[in-house]
């Protein structure tokens, strides 16, 4: 146990000044406030010593962690003191300080004595506490060694001192203690002591155990509100505790649901140990320590993600996706060197919003191979992928059964006889919830049906006439509505903050907030001491009854002057997605849609689904608004433009974007830009999810519109969304007339029109080459020199990878180029790059790209390639990424069955592509599908098969083609050639081959020669 004294310096002087009697007065209200905190920290008042206090911790009852609660009464008494110290001062012009030492110790505790609890600490550690009381300065708290030992790691304490007692000869070692480190568990005393949780506890302890031994280990903690999941957490942070394991907890808001970052920023500042940490350099430097070499650019996303970033540094430019894989592998790898153990706590998952709840799934996926215990709590309804990690166990928390409820609040009422039935009546209550078990017993006592203290009640009534609440809510609502005006005021802003709040959001909100009697009924509890006190509701659903029982419109005043207070705090960017959701409940929508929409803009470079999120909040913000608002229009269109025109980042299954409102109001408000920045995104997107046909009619649309409204920069920012389009449906004439036109007008200048991509020139350029030879058009290699030259010497991912797929991709499938070593190279600078800065769209393309040329290269690295490309199909099949590129992967799968022999499969996969193709209406890689499966039924020459490719040759000699298409007419021939071979006629064989041979040269294909040369 720890023993405290406290004691006011110089009272004989105090009392001369003031007169005895204002000295007892004084000394009473200090003594009434002393009490109080060493109540809040579970320490029990020994004595009062005329002018002091001697207070026990870890007696009667034995707390783990006497030490550390000892040191936190001792912090709260100067806190007191001081406040007490300014009324004095004011009042009677004299200075009130009180010194306070501690010391720990084994005490025999026995019924000797008269102290007002019926017993006495003793023994020589006693004195000891009094003697540091004694030399410590005034003001200030002062620790024996013994206490000093226990308390090392989570206070801050000055540099041990040699100190000369009074009586003893020898000085002696003693250290001051200036601060509690920050802890986010719970401080306050539990209020009853733990039931049943037998095996839930052995199980948790169990995985703990592993977890030291280096088995890491994610524990889903999952049950109704008020059923016990933060307490079986918090009793197994003691175990861990007396283990010398560290607890590090985020905690997961109602309100923050749409806050992206909010929970996984908090659990990596704690996990870092920055939580707190004001100053930037500083908190860097402890993050550095513990991560291990890294490239500086990902070193700065950390800090960016724990919101300790050097403004002064700029964001290095990395895609969102880049900035995720990176981030996760330093975390990861942060995270494996670790070999101190730890408990990580998540808590509340079911309010996690998306971005943290995916990061840290990330993160979770390397916890077997740690010394973490991860725990994470949630309601029965949360399903997310928190609930889901792979290999993780689940505790279900089951209600109390009925000898537990009762010996529960036989715990909370006592065991006075009058108090028996209504305990039974409670039992029959709370359906064995301990936390509604608590709440009735606390509301009995608030009405006074209960007398006496706690544990130890009265009851002088009839249990018929005691109305008990029906459910949970009602027992708090009862609670909360009998504060008094001061404390329920401080409630409501409470609630409207959050379920925790520090007292500067509080002081923004409410004057003369009063913490203290909110911690005295047991509502909230303090679990932050420095460097800014911050508390908690004692449960979410406190605060969430505290937040339902408002008026509407109060709430929406504290909600909006606490929108001012986080936007004057903290860095506005980083919180604009919060204060938005604070104005959005302040009613106060123009605001709110600004917050939003800066909220996008922010996240844009940080996380897209994210971004999309808040266009998509400011979107509802903007139809919110009143008819008649004269901004309404504009603010509609605007949201709405962004959500179309970015949508297809996310992927192929680009969400629901409401395009066709975003075309009606650009009608009505004659917005024809926006419109078209819309029309774009949406051309992209279904280019990506392979509504071919769709994608090409309003590619056309888009044209007509971009050329109406005649702005050069406009059209050449948009009009590569047509030409891409129009590139998968193969009118090759229609993308070289729209390349050459945004040639024209971007004169020379690569950035032009860089609204989607950074160069639409250089797009414009690498279309151009692939049109003309599609087209049978001189010119086309110095395009895709010019091409590929500019694209290697871009630091931009997007127009790197994207030149270098219009220069390979396509290339080298179809036999114009062959894939020699600067293919090689290329492909593989591309790929690294892209994983490195680059979008997850950028890296599929890159791996494709490189796919591709591994393959077809046939050199050692073919597996690779086609582990690449299975990749690739995979993510396509999930529609995360382009469904236009299953095709090319299809045919490249299907041709390497056929070469490993295994020609059924290869025939089984190619022939449904073909058909697909078709079926969509024309494709650029109707001639790789078909090639792919003529070659396969050739190779397999079984019964009718010759007749299916004579018939598949046919079919794609009929697709309608522009004039000059020579992509087809060679295919063709080469097609035909084969055929004629495997159907043993010589001439016509020779015939196509010879064509072929030289239509090969004429073109330069160099790979057609190559193939051409090496036929029979
Ligand atoms: N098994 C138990 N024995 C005694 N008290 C309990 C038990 N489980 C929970 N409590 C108490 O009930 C209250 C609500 O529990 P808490 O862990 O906050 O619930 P939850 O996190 O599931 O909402 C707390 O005061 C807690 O100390
Ligand atoms: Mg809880």
């Amino acid at each position: 146990m720890t023993v405290l004294f406290a004691d006011v310096v110089h009272s004989m002087d105090i009392a001369a000044a003031v007169g005895a009697e204002r000295l007892r007065e004084i000394m009473a209200d200090l003594v009434d406030r002393c009490a109080a905190v060493v109540r809040r920290y579970g320490g029990t008042v020994d004595k009062f010593t005329g002018d002091g206090i001697m207070a026990v911790f870890g007696a009667p009852v034995a707390l783990e962690d006497h030490a550390v609660r000892a040191c936190l009464a001792a912090l709260g008494l100067q806190e007191e003191a001081k406040r007490l110290a300014a009324e004095v001062e004011s009042r009677d012009g004299v200075e009130l300080l009180l010194r306070v030492g501690l010391n720990s110790g084994e005490v025999i505790t026995g019924e000797i004595g008269s102290g007002p609890f019926g017993y006495t600490a003793m023994g020589e550690h006693v004195g000891m506490a009094q003697r540091m009381e004694s030399v410590a300065s005034p003001g200030a708290v002062m620790l024996s060694e013994s206490t000093a030992r226990l308390v090392e790691n989570s206070t801050i304490l000055g540099k041990a001192e040699m100190v000369h007692i009074k009586g003893s000869p020898e000085p002696m070692r003693a250290r001051r203690l200036v601060a509690v480190a920050g802890r986010g568990g719970r401080i306050g005393q539990p209020v009853s002591s733990l039931v049943g949780r037998e095996w839930e506890l052995a199980a948790l302890a169990g995985m703990l155990d592993r977890a030291i031994r280096g088995h890491g280990c994610v524990a889903g903690v999952v049950g109704p509100p008020g059923i016990g999941k933060s307490r079986i957490v918090a009793e197994t942070a003691a175990i861990a505790a007396r283990r010398g394991v560290g607890v590090f907890s985020a905690y997961c808001e109602s309100h923050t649901t749409e806050v992206p970052f909010y929970a996984v920023a908090r659990l990596l500042r704690t996990a870092f140990g920055v939580e707190g940490l004001d100053d930037h350099a500083a908190a860097q430097d402890v993050v550095r320590a513990q991560v291990p070499p890294a490239d500086p650019a990902d070193l700065v996303l950390l800090d960016d993600t724990l919101g300790i970033r050097d403004p002064a540094v700029d964001l290095p430019d990395i895609a969102p996706d880049a900035r995720r894989r990176r981030l996760t592998a330093l975390v990861n790898a942060a995270t494996l060197a670790r070999e101190t153990p730890g408990v990580y706590v998540i808590e509340d998952a079911q309010w996690i919003d998306q971005v943290s709840e995916s990061l840290l799934a990330d993160f979770l996926s390397v916890v077997s191979r740690t010394h973490f215990l991860v725990l994470i709590t949630y309601r029965p309804d949360y399903h997310g992928a928190l609930s889901r990690t792979p290999g993780a166990q689940t505790i279900a928390l089951a209600p109390l059964d009925d000898t537990q409820t009762a010996a529960l609040i036989s715990e909370l009422l006592g065991t006075h006889s009058s108090v028996a039935a209504l305990a039974g009546q409670i039992t029959e209550r709370v359906g064995g919830n301990p936390f509604f078990a608590q709440e009735i017993v606390r509301d009995l006592a608030d009405r006074g049906v209960l007398t006496g203290q706690g544990g130890a009640y009265a009851f002088s009534g009839l249990v018929d006439d005691v109305s008990v609440p029906a459910t949970l809510q009602a027992a708090i609502a009862a609670r909360i509505d009998r504060l008094g005006p001061n404390q329920k005021a401080t409630v409501n802003a409470a609630a409207v903050i959050g379920t925790r709040f520090d007292t500067d959001m509080l002081g923004a909100l409410v004057d003369n907030a009063d913490v203290a009697s909110l911690i005295e009924a047991e509502l909230v509890e303090q679990v932050r001491f420095t460097p800014r006190a911050e508390y908690a509701f004692s449960n979410p659903l406190i605060r969430a009854v505290a937040y339902e029982s408002q008026l509407k419109s109060d709430r929406a005043q504290l909600h909006r002057r606490l929108a001012g207070a986080i936007e004057a705090r903290a860095s506005a960017d980083e919180n604009a997605a919060l204060i938005a959701e604070h104005l959005e409940a302040a009613g106060d929508l123009h605001a709110a849609f600004g917050w939003h929409m800066r909220a996008g803009t922010w996240l844009t470079f940080r996380d897209i689904a994210a971004a999309l999120m808040s266009w998509r909040r400011a979107r509802q913000v903007a139809d919110r608004l009143p008819d008649d608002d004269p901004d309404r229009m504009s603010m509609r269109i605007e949201s709405r433009t962004l959500l179309c025109g970015q949508a297809f980042r996310l992927g192929g299954s680009g969400a629901e974007t409401g395009f066709e409102e975003l075309r009606e109001l650009c009608a009505a408000a004659g917005d024809q830009r926006s419109l078209a920045i819309g029309m774009s995104g949406l051309v992209i997107s279904q280019n990506m999810k392979a509504h071919r046909r769709e994608a090409s009619r309003l590619a056309t649309e888009l044209i007509g519109l971009v050329e109406s409204i005649g702005d050069p920069t406009l059209t050449i920012a948009l009009l590569h969304t047509a030409m891409v389009a129009k590139y998968e449906t193969a009118e090759m004439a229609e993308v070289l007339r729209l390349a050459q036109r945004v040639i024209d007008l971007a004169g020379g200048d690569l950035t032009k029109g860089s609204l989607m991509i950074k160069s639409p020139f250089a797009l414009a350029v690498a279309m151009r080459g692939l049109a003309r030879w599609c087209l049978g058009i001189g010119g086309w290699k110095g395009d895709l020199q010019q091409a590929i030259a500019t694209a290697r010497a871009s630091p931009d991912v997007t127009m790197r990878v994207g030149a270098m797929w219009f220069a390979y991709v396509i290339h080298v499938p179809y036999g114009v180029l062959l894939p020699d070593a600067a293919a090689l190279r290329d492909t593989a600078e591309t790929l690294s790059i892209a994983g490195q800065s680059g979008d997850d769209l950028m890296l599929d393309l890159a791996r494709t790209t490189r796919g591709v040329t591994l393959v077809q290269h046939g050199g050692p690295e073919r597996d690779v390639g086609l582990d690449l490309l299975a990749m690739v199909r995979e993510r396509c099949v999930h529609e995360t990424f382009s469904l236009t590129i299953l095709p090319i992967v299809d045919s490249y799968i299907a041709r390497e069955k056929a070469r490993l022999g295994d020609v059924d499969s290869a025939i089984e996969l190619a022939r449904p592509v073909v058909d697909d193709l078709f079926d969509s209406g024309g494709c650029i890689w109707t001639a790789l599908a078909t090639s792919a499966l003529v070659e396969a039924l050739v190779q397999r020459c079984g019964d009718g098969d010759l007749d299916d490719a004579r018939a598949a040759v046919d079919r794609f000699a009929a697709v309608p083609t522009d004039p000059g298409f020579v992509l087809h007419e060679i295919t063709l021939l080469r097609l035909r050639a084969l055929l004629a071979r495997a159907q043993g006629d010589e001439v016509a064989y020779r015939d196509f081959r010879d064509h072929y041979r030289d239509m090969a040269k004429t073109l330069g294909f160099e790979g057609h020669i190559a193939w051409a040369e090496a036929m029979p």
